[in-house]
Parts: C-alpha cells; structure tokens; sequence
C-alpha cells in the first residue's frame, strides 16, 4: 500500500509527504517533480505557458499511470487531480487517500507571494477553483486531516495514527 496526499496547492502536500516517508523509513515522490522530468522543462510554469494546461494533464495522466506499479511510498500529488478521475482511479488501486484539508486563508496567506504555481496567480479564481474542489478532495479521500496552525511533523503524526488504526481494522 502507499500513501497519497491530496489537497488544494499549498496545503503542505510536499513537507508533510516528505515529513511521513521519513518517519515511515519510505520513499516519497512527487507528481510535480516527475511530470517535470518527463516534460524535460524547468518547470511547472513553463509547461503552462509553452504547451497550455491540456499538455500538462496529459503528462500527469502519464505520471499516474505508474502509481500502481509503486508500493510502500508516499505520494505527493497535484492539486488537481481530483478533477481527473482517470488519476483518481490510478491513486485508489494501492494507496489510501489522504486529504489535508486547510482553510483558504492560510492558503492565502502562504501562498500570496509564490510565483512557481500557474494556477494561483488570480486570488479571486484560485476561491473559486478551491471551492469548486472542496466537495472533490472530501469524496476521493478515505481520511482527511484538519492542518490548521498545525506543523507538518503534527500533521504526519496524526497520518501515521490514522494509518495504524487503518491496518488494525
Ligand atoms: C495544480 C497544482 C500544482 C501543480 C500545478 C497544477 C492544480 O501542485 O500540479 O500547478 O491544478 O491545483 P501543488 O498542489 O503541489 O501546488
């Protein structure tokens, strides 16, 4: 089994997954991180503006497609893959779906300044699309875990009680 994060961007995906894999002695890898490679770009961004955003979930889908093939890692995945329920259905073969769930006011506020994420360059269109997929990240997931004015070793804590519990039942 692994373990995959999921929630809107800047909701802590990357330091809690790597935090987790950590504590687990597992490997983490990230969606992001892998799509980039298969891109051969430098990042995120580029993708967007050179090739539009239907390329870059299309090379999502690519990266998804080998989730199933990992076992015993922690999966840090993108923010809109809820929106995709080819990646969902990737994710649900051998992971349990965990859904950090943060207010958009600390997303806001961590992400005010960031210029590495094409889709939160707008504030009133990244409300938008977070509402939009609040109802998504709640009905893929099989826990979800509040992370407000919680730290990513906090967070990974109760990931890893969740976990246990999960085995035991
Ligand atoms: C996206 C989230 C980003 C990245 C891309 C699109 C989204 O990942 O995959 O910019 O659609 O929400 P993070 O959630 O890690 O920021």
């Amino acid at each position: 089994m692994n373990i995959a994060l999921i929630g809107f961007m800047g909701s802590g995906k990357s330091s809690v997954g790597k935090t987790l894999a950590k504590e687990l002695h597992i490997d983490y890898i990230s969606m992001d991180e892998e799509i980039l490679k298969e891109s051969k770009l430098d990042s995120i961004n580029q993708i967007f503006e050179k090739h539009g955003e239907l390329k870059f979930r299309e090379l999502e889908i690519n990266t998804a497609k080998m989730l199933p093939n990992l076992d015993n890692i922690v999966i840090d995945t993108g923010g809109g893959v809820v929106e995709n329920k080819i990646i969902i259905d990737y994710l649900k073969k051998n992971s349990k779906i965990i859904y950090l769930k943060t207010p958009f006011e600390t997303i806001k506020n961590r992400l005010k300044d960031d210029k590495t994420r094409p889709l939160f360059n707008s504030l009133k269109q990244a409300e938008e699309l977070y509402n939009f997929r609040k109802p998504l990240y709640k009905r893929y997931s099989d826990y979800n875990v509040n992370t407000y004015r919680k730290q990513p070793e906090e967070i990974a804590c109760e990931i890893l009680r969740i976990i246990k519990n999960d085995q035991n039942s």
